[in-house]
């Protein structure tokens, strides 16, 4: 999955209207102003930029998911409205799902998935006194300031339970390039690395993370 608005090699790519080419450094205004980032999130919701989203399946994450946690309790870090991710009734304990954008959120309560709570917040600055079996990045590291990504995984991998994973995807391979570098240099031990490619999309990379001590 390819963000709205996000600086990568110097493209701006998006979803719904192809590939556009720009330079604009957008990665370096959003973070210098988070509220602008969830002005800028919000309005590509409301021009239904993500809608197409809602109709994919996680079904790659679901599976190692499954096979790398038992019932876990779920942390869905920039999840969107979570629409696509399709967790099992009675196959997780609890989900909860931080997105930057009030309109996904709104969307995402609509769903009344099971077990679950939601809050708007930029997960850059993101605290919690919660502890997860595991983290959830599907597409939103790339949508990160590259030169926060490093930090921003030793945080999260602090609000993990002993054993905990962080399961990361990237919808396109080549393009996150730099963005997979840094995950896979990030110093937590690297459980899984897998290539796919969903819906006639790009190649895609899903990386999991032993996040936490085992327990
Ligand atoms: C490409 S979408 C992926 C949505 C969802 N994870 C999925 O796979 O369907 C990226 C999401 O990250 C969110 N996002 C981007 N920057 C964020 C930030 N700093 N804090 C929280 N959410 C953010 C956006 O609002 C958007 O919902």
């Amino acid at each position: 999955m390819t963000s709205g608005v996000r600086h990568v090699s110097g493209r701006i790519t998006s979803g719904v209207f192809g590939r556009i080419t720009s330079v604009a450094p957008v990665n370096t205004v959003r973070s210098r102003f988070p509220r602008f980032n969830a002005a800028i999130w919000d309005m590509q919701y409301r021009l239904r930029m993500w809608d197409y989203l809602d109709r994919g399946t996680s079904t790659d994450l679901i599976g190692l998911l499954e096979r790398y946690t038992a019932n876990p309790r779920i942390l869905d870090l920039g999840c969107g409205t979570s629409i696509n991710l399709q967790l099992a009734s009675g196959g997780y304990r609890y989900y909860h799902g931080v997105d930057i954008s009030m309109k996904a959120i709104r969307a995402a309560r609509k769903h009344a998935r099971a077990n679950s709570s939601f809050e708007v917040a930029d997960v850059l600055g993101y605290q919690t006194a919660e502890r997860y079996d595991a983290i959830l990045l599907r597409d939103v590291l790339s949508c990160l300031p590259e030169e926060e990504i490093t930090e921003f995984l030793r945080r999260i991998g602090g609000f993990l339970n002993p054993g905990g994973k962080i399961f990361i995807r990237s919808w396109d391979k080549s393009a996150c390039a730099e963005v997979i570098r840094l995950v896979l240099e990030s110093g937590f031990p690297v459980l899984e690395e897998q290539a796919g490619r969903a819906n006639g999309g790009p190649e895609s990379s899903i990386i999991v993370l032993q996040g936490a001590r085992p327990s």
